[in-house]
C-alpha cells in the first residue's frame, strides 16, 4: 500500500529496452530510498511484471550512483508506506528475472535491494556495503539475513560491523556480486538480462542459499563478540548485529527477518542512533562557512612545507604525503631534521608490519617527503604549516621570516593550539594568507582539523583550508580566534574539575573509571599521564602570575611533577606504570589526602553521576558561550570537536546534542546548584540560561 500523501510523480523512471524494463532510480544527490522512491520501484515492477513484452528487469541508479540507502532524513519520524521490506518482498515475488546494476555506492537499503534481487552486476568502480552501524543502526530489511547466505557470516560480520565499503571486484570474488561489468553499466546489465532469459536460468534467490549459514558453529560468534569487545565498548548497534546474523544460522529466513526488524527498531527508538546521526549531518554541515562569498574558490594546493620535524610536524607532513602531495620539512638543526624524518619512517614501517598499509604505499609517501634546514628552500610551497615550540616570540619570529621568503598568494598556517592568530599574523605584512590549522596529536591519526580564522583571514584563505582539510582526509571545523579555540577553550573546566574532585573525595581510578564508561577512550588522569604532566605544569607556573590569590587551584599535579612524576615516560604520574599498565599509586594517594586537608576540605563519597556532571557540564557551558560569541559557527561545530578530536563517544553525539538530549533546562538547573556550592566557576553561560529557562534547544530562535 502506498502512503495517500505519496508524490504522484514518483523518481524512478520506466523503460522497456530489447525486452527489458529498465527501472532508473533518479533521486540525486545519492538516490536515497525515500517513500517516493521505495513506490517507484514497486510501481516499476509491477508494470514489468504484467507487461507480456518484457522478460526481465533491471534496477539501476541514475546520476554518480546506485542507491546510497535508506533516506536518513526520515528517521526518526513515523514510517511511510510502502516500507523498505514490502519493496523486497515484491522483488522476490517477481516471475520475471530481477537483475540490480551497481554503480557508485550500494549502500544499506541500496544494498539491501540488490541482495533481493535475482543477480547483481556491477561497474569495477563500484562498491558495495552496509553502513547501517555507522549510524547506531543494524541493517534492518534483509542485510543480516541475505548477506550470510551468500558469502558466509565471518564475512558478512566483518562487512555489517565495519560498516566500510567493499570494491565491487572483492564482492564478486565473495559471492556478493555476480559479475563486473566492463563499458556501460546499463549496457551490460541488459545484456546479462538477456543471457539469464535465453539460458532460461532458473529464479535464483539468496533466501533460498542455506549452505554457508547451516551447520555452523556457535563458537564463531563468541570469537566476534569478544574480538570486538574492545571497539563496540558502550555501542548498542554492533552487539545486535551480531546477535542478527547468528540468528540467521540458527532460524529459517522468514523469523530471522523478523527477528532483525526487531533488533532494526530497537536501535531505531535508542538515543544512540539519534546521536550518530546527528554527527552524520553535523561532520557536514560543519563544512558549510556562511558568508563566503559564492564566487570564492580554494586555492590549489600542489606542495607544502612545515616548519619544525616535532611530533607535530612530523605527523602533519605525513598527511600531505598521503594524499599525494610533496611536502618539505624545515628544521634548523640537523640533529632534529634527522631525527624527525625517521620518526616518520619508523611510523610508516609499524603500519606496514601491522598490515594497514602496503610497502610501496610507504615508499610512494616517503619519496614525497624530504627535509632542508635552509626557509629559501620552502619559498615556492602553496602552503607553509608552523609547527614550532608553542611560544609566541617563536611563532612571530617564524612567520615574519615566511613573510620575507614565501611566494605571493601562499598560503601561511599555523598550528598554535591556543594563542592568537592576529598578533602572529600581524608579524607578516599579507595578515589575509595568516590562518590557523589546529591538527590533533597523533596528527596522521585523529581526524580533527580546527581551523581558526583570525579577524584579516581572507575568504579565499578560509575556503583553502577547508578544502585542504577534505583533501587530507581529516574532519575540518571552523573556528574563531580566542585563547584555546573551540576545543582547547572547552578543556580547561574539564581538567579543572577532574583536579577538584581528587580534593573533595575522588581518586584517579575513580574519576577516569567513570569518565571511561561514559564513553571516552581515557579519562583525564590517564590522559594526562601519557601527554605527559610536564607540560601542563610548565604552562601554569608561566601564567601564576595572573592567578587571583582568592581563586581556588588544585595543586594535586604541581606536587607530582615535583616529584619528577611526568606521567607514563617516567614511570609514575597519577599512576605508577608497568608497561603501559596504569596502578593506583598509594603516594598520589597520600598527596591527594594531603592537599584535601590543606584546602580544609572534608573528603566526601561523590556519585558517579556527580563525576559525569562535574567534569562534563563545563563543556556544555564553556560551549555555550563559544557559541554567543561566534567563536563556533553552530553548535553541531562543536560536537565535530569534541568527536573527532577529544575521542568524546560518538554514540552521544557530542557535548551539546547531548546537553540537549537530557534537557539544556536540566542541566542549566544542575550547573546553577553547582554554582551556589563551589562559585564563580559555575556561573552558568547566558545563552544557557536563556535556551534552558525558556525550554529551548541551541538551534532555536
Ligand atoms: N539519506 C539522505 N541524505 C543523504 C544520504 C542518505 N542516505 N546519504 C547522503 N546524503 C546527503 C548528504 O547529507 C549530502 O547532503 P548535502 O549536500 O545537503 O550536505 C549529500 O547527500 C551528499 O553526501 P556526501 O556524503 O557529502 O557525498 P559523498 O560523495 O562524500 O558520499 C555517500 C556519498 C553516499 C558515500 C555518503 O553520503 C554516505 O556514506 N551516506 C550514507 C550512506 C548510509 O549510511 N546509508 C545507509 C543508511 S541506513
Amino acid at each position: 500500500m502506498t502512503d495517500p500523501a505519496a508524490p504522484t510523480t514518483l523518481p524512478v523512471a520506466y523503460a522497456v529496452r530489447d525486452g527489458i524494463a529498465v527501472l532508473t532510480i533518479e533521486n540525486p544527490p545519492v538516490n536515497a530510498l525515500s517513500q517516493g522512491v521505495r513506490a517507484g520501484i514497486i510501481a516499476g515492477l509491477e508494470q514489468a511484471d504484467a507487461d507480456p513484452a518484457v522478460q526481465a528487469a533491471v534496477i539501476i541508479g541514475g546520476g554518480r550512483t546506485f542507491i546510497a540507502g535508506a533516506d536518513i532524513k526520515e528517521f526518526g519520524k513515523p514510517p511511510l508506506q510502502p516500507y523498505l521490506p514490502d519493496v523486497l518482498k515484491r522483488i522476490e515475488a517477481m516471475k520475471k528475472p530481477v537483475v540490480a546494476a551497481l554503480h557508485g555506492t550500494a549502500l544499506g537499503g541500496g544494498f539491501e535491494v540488490a541482495l533481493a534481487c535475482h543477480w547483481r552486476v556491477a561497474l569495477e568502480s563500484g562498491q558495495v556495503g552496509l553502513p547501517e552501524v555507522k549510524l547506531g543502526l543494524i541493517p534492518g530489511s534483509g542485510g543480516t539475513q541475505r548477506l550470510p547466505r551468500l558469502v558466509g557470516p565471518k564475512v558478512a560480520l566483518d562487512v555489517i560491523l565495519s560498516g566500510n565499503p567493499m570494491p565491487a571486484r572483492k564482492a564478486t570474488e565473495l559471492g556478493a556480486v555476480d559479475e563486473i561489468v566492463t563499458g556501460e553499466l546499463l549496457d551490460g546489465a541488459i545484456a546479462f538480462a538477456r543471457k539469464v532469459v535465453a539460458e532460461k536460468r532458473p529464479l535464483r534467490l539468496v533466501r533460498d542459499m542455506n549452505d554457508k549459514v547451516s551447520n555452523v558453529d556457535p563458537a564463531v560468534f563468541e570469537e566476534i563478540r569478544k574480538a570486538n569487545a574492545r571497539k563496540a565498548k558502550g555501542f548498542l548497534a554492533p552487539w545486535r548485529c551480531i546477535d542478527a546474523v547468528e540468528i540467521a544460522t540458527k532460524l529459517p529466513i522468514d523469523e530471522g527477518l523478523l527477528k532483525e526488524r526487531e533488533f532494526f527498531f530497537e536501535c531505531m527508538g535508542s538515543p544512540q542512533r539519534a546521536a550518530q546521526i546527528h554527527a552524520f549531518f553535523a561532520e557536514r554541515e560543519a563544512a558549510k562557512i556562511p558568508g563566503l562569498p559564492e564566487e570564492v574558490k580554494p586555492k590549489t594546493i600542489r606542495s607544502a612545507a612545515v616548519i619544525g620535524a616535532g611530533t607535530m610536524g612530523g605527523g602533519i607532513a605525513m598527511n600531505f604525503a598521503n594524499a599525494g602531495i610533496p611536502v618539505k620539512i624545515l628544521e634548523v638543526s640537523q640533529e632534529a631534521l634527522s631525527r624527525g624524518l625517521g620518526v616518520i619512517e619508523k611510523n610508516y614501517a609499524t603500519s606496514v608490519a601491522r598490515g594497514s598499509m602496503k610497502q610501496e604505499a610507504m615508499d610512494r609517501a616517503m619519496k614525497l617527503i624530504s627535509g632542508t634546514q635552509r626557509f629559501e628552500d620552502i619559498g615556492d610551497a602553496d602552503i607553509v604549516i608552523e609547527a614550532v615550540f608553542e611560544e609566541m616570540g617563536i611563532k612571530k619570529e617564524v612567520f615574519a621570516k615566511l613573510d620575507k621568503i614565501m611566494k605571493p598568494g601562499a598560503v601561511l598556517a599555523t598550528n598554535t593550539s591556543t594563542l592568537d592568530i592576529d598578533e602572529i599574523a600581524a608579524s607578516t605584512k599579507r595578515p589575509q594568507d595568516v590562518i590557523g590549522t589546529h591538527f590533533f596529536s597523533p596528527a596522521n591519526v585523529m581526524k580533527l582539523l580546527e581551523n581558526v580564522r583570525g579577524a584579516k583571514s581572507s575568504a579565499e584563505t578560509i575556503a583553502t583550508v577547508m578544502a585542504l582539510g577534505k583533501t587530507l582526509k581529516k574532519v575540518p571545523v571552523l573556528a574563531g580566534n580566542c585563547d584555546g579555540f573551540i576545543g582547547n577553550r572547552m578543556l580547561h573546566g574539564y581538567l579543572r574539575e577532574a583536579n577538584f574532585l581528587l580534593e573533595e573525595g575522588c581518586l584517579p581510578e575513580q574519576v577516569d573509571r567513570v569518565l571511561e564508561e561514559f564513553g571516552l577512550a581515557m579519562g583525564p588522569f590517564r590522559m594526562g599521564d601519557l601527554a605527559g604532566l610536564d607540560v601542563g605544569w610548565r604552562i601554569r607556573k608561566g601564567k601564576a602570575h595572573l592567578r587571583p590569590k582568592d581563586e581556588r587551584y588544585s595543586r594535586v599535579a604541581d606536587r607530582l611533577c615535583e616529584l619528577g612524576r611526568f606521567g607514563q615516560k617516567t614511570g609514575a604520574g597519577f599512576y605508577r606504570y608497568e608497561g603501559r599498565d596504569a596502578r593506583p599509586d598509594p603516594v598520589v594517594t597520600e598527596i591527594i589526602f594531603e592537599e584535601s586537608k590543606a584546602q580544609g576540605i572534608e573528603r566526601r563519597e561523590i556519585s558517579d553521576e556527580e563525576i559525569v556532571q562535574r567534569c562534563m557540564y563545563p563543556l556544555v557551558n564553556e560551549g555555550a558561550r563559544i557559541l554567543e560569541e561566534g567563536i563556533a559557527i553552530r553548535a553541531s561545530d562543536i560536537d565535530i570537536t569534541y568527536l573527532f578530536g577529544y575521542g568524546f563517544p560518538v554514540y552521544r553525539g557530542g557535548p551539546m546534542f547531548w546537553a540537549e538530549q537530557i534537557g539544556l533546562d536540566k542541566v542549566l538547573a544542575t550547573i546553577r546548584g553547582f554554582h551556589k556550592i563551589h562559585g564563580k566557576f559555575w556561573e552558568p553561560a547566558p545563552l544557557l540560561v536563556q535556551r534552558g529557562e525558556a525550554g529551548k534547544g541551541w538551534k532555536d530562535r
